[in-house]
């Protein structure tokens, strides 16, 4: 088994969705063994998206995360870094395969309504940025 770390991003929290984004998590065979809702701090949000800190995108993309409160939560399955984000869809919704949560939901790449670890190592970091193991139950 293998877990994930997933964001449900401000633009999803704000229209209400989250039930329908946990819904189509759940349809594909990913658990989702810890939730919380959280409203990430400035500092949160650069030290997550660390590896952006050079990109054009990286302000907008930390006003954006810190706008509102998100969704975190760890998944499970086997497989579970590559199921999410086959089910998550390419990051900017104009290319995203039909089915896909960001196909379904997002509004731009920006507010793209999910986040989702990109590899098993991102996985690790990413879930104890947010959890302590005493929060995660299988
Ligand atoms: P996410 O998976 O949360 O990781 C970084 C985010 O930056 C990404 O989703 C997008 O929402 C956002 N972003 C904005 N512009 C770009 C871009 N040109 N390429 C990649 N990510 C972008």
């Amino acid at each position: 088994m293998e877990r994930t770390l997933s964001i449900i991003k401000p633009d999803a929290v704000e229209r209400n969705i989250t039930g329908k984004v946990n819904s189509m998590i759940e349809d594909a065979g990913l658990r989702i063994i810890a939730q919380k809702r959280i409203h990430m701090t400035a500092a949160q949000a650069e030290e997550f998206y660390a590896e952006h800190k050079d990109k054009a995108f990286f302000t907008s993309l930390v006003d954006f995360m810190t706008s509102a409160p998100v969704v975190v939560q760890v998944l499970e399955a086997e497989d579970a870094v590559a199921r999410y984000r086959k089910i998550m869809g390419a990051t900017n919704p104009a290319v995203a395969e039909e089915g896909t949560i960001r196909k379904t939901f997002a509004l731009s790449i920006d507010k793209n309504t999910v986040h989702g670890s990109d590899s098993p190592e991102s996985a690790k970091r990413e879930v104890s940025f947010f959890f302590s193991e005493i929060e995660i139950f299988e």
